[in-house]
């Protein structure tokens, strides 16, 4: 570019010296121009003269002659140091938007691109990212957030996974149990409310045999009819078949991680391999499955994240929970690092871009983390609420983590009004403009 023309900028003592240098100049015919002092040279109130660089010595001379007080600079134009790199780095770059490119075409990414969409490197990447998911949720399941119900029935487990609250032998918790009436009582409560599908979420307790469990599920479709989601880890072929014979409709069982090490290293008692075994006999039963992960887990990479979203593809898994990692009081992970909630999202974001038709839950995990998270999540790609209905007295026992968020039906509403949704057709409590 041309250099501009030099010009020089005369700063006098005062306001009145620069009147009186103003009038000198022009009287001898020197070309001014009045001009704001550059904020470098003066305070932003005074003025100063802007002559030709050409003309400096007539000035000096004539400003000399009558002893007025002046500093003379060369008239330096404000640089914006960095601009064009600050700004750059805030837009997308090509190969990001070759991704998005392939998602309208409605191609298939691969791993790398999965790690790519996960490793955003500026703002408008990461808008992009969740408004492309957001899009996604909208064209394929709509704008009502589909909520459900948990009820945390026992806090017993037999097994020690290391980020877990209420693992076996973590003196924390105060172990309960609930007995079919009292979990009969919460179905009811929650079938009050129109909702259709109840969570029954336990540690992996065998006291529930499976005459008990079935006697459970008869009574819930008997007295209710609602869908029944089993969550209580992991069990035979044989008894996944028989719950499904007595009524359960969908399992969850989270895979947590894909990576082997990072699963081994967590679950002292479990297997990879078979956890994947089980949620396989559960797909073949039947079941609509749940599975999901956990972000930012030790150890975990963005390459191990982009992995689980294929596996869960792969796998055809129905509904998908992806929380970030909370450490958990009294466990060996108590001190550990809470997973990254942005990175938790653009997962959630992916996740959608890449399994589509799927039930993605805003986590509790999420909103315990964030008091916006479950907003967040709605707004990334999410379309599910599950409410902790587990009773008053018991819910501090079933603390996964510290400071689990008690997501009741209130606060679902708010997070569906928050983000702009709809609530169910079938919740009692319905939108009010409708
Ligand atoms: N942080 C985040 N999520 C956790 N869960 C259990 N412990 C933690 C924790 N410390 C999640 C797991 C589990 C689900 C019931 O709760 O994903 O499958």
């Amino acid at each position: 570019m041309k250099p501009p023309e030099k010009k020089l900028i005369i700063v006098c003592s005062s306001n009145s010296q620069m009147l009186k240098a103003e009038g000198l100049l022009k009287q001898k015919k020197i070309q001014t121009e009045l001009v704001p002092t550059p904020s470098h040279h003066g305070s932003i109130c005074s003025t100063s003269i802007l002559i030709q660089g050409a003309d400096r010595e007539a000035a000096e001379g004539y400003l000399g002659e009558k002893r007025i007080n002046y500093r003379l600079y060369p008239y330096e134009t404000k640089k914006l140091t960095g601009l064009m790199k600050a700004l750059m780095d805030r837009a997308a770059k090509q190969d990001f938007l070759e991704i998005m490119e392939k998602l309208e075409a409605g191609a298939d990414l691969t791993k790398e691109e999965i790690v790519r969409l996960l490793n955003t490197q500026s703002n408008m990447e990461e808008e992009m990212l969740i408004a492309a998911a957001d899009r996604m949720r909208k064209e394929i399941v709509g704008d009502r957030v589909e909520i459900r119900a948990a009820i945390e029935f026992s806090n017993y487990c037999k097994k020690s996974c290391h980020y877990c609250g209420i693992r076996k032998g973590c003196d924390s918790p105060k172990r309960y149990r609930m007995s079919e009436d009292e979990i009969l009582a919460q179905v009811h409560q929650i079938h009050q409310l129109g909702i259709k599908t109840v969570i029954l979420q336990s540690g992996e307790d065998d006291y529930y045999t499976l005459e008990r469990l079935i006697s459970l599920i008869q009574r819930i479709k008997r007295e209710t009819a609602m869908a029944i989601t089993l969550s209580i880890g992991e069990r035979s072929y044989e008894e996944y078949a028989a719950l499904k014979q007595a009524g359960a409709n969908n399992y969850l069982l989270k895979i947590e991680t894909t990576n082997p090490k990072v699963f081994q290293s967590l679950h002292p008692d479990d297997d990879l391999n078979h956890r994947k075994q089980c949620t396989q006999w559960l797909k073949e039963l039947g079941y609509v499955t749940a599975s999901g992960n956990m972000v930012g887990l030790p150890g975990q990479s963005l390459e191990d994240i982009a992995e689980d979203i294929l596996y869960f593809k792969e796998m055809g898994i129905h509904m998908i929970g992806i929380g970030p990692f909370v450490p958990a009081k009294g466990t060996p992970l108590a001190h550990g690092v809470v997973g990254n909630v942005a990175l938790t999202l653009r997962a959630v974001a992916a996740t959608r871009l890449v399994c589509k038709n799927v039930y993605l839950p805003a986590t509790t995990a999420l909103a315990s983390v964030d008091p916006e998270g479950q907003v967040k999540a709605l707004r990334a790609g999410a379309n599910t609420i599950m409410l902790i209905s587990t009773p008053l007295q018991y819910r501090e026992s079933y603390q996964l983590y510290s400071n689990k968020n008690m997501i009741d039906i209130q606060s679902a509403v708010d997070a569906v009004e928050g983000a702009n949704r709809l609530l169910p057709k079938y919740l009692k409590r319905r939108n009010e403009n409708e």
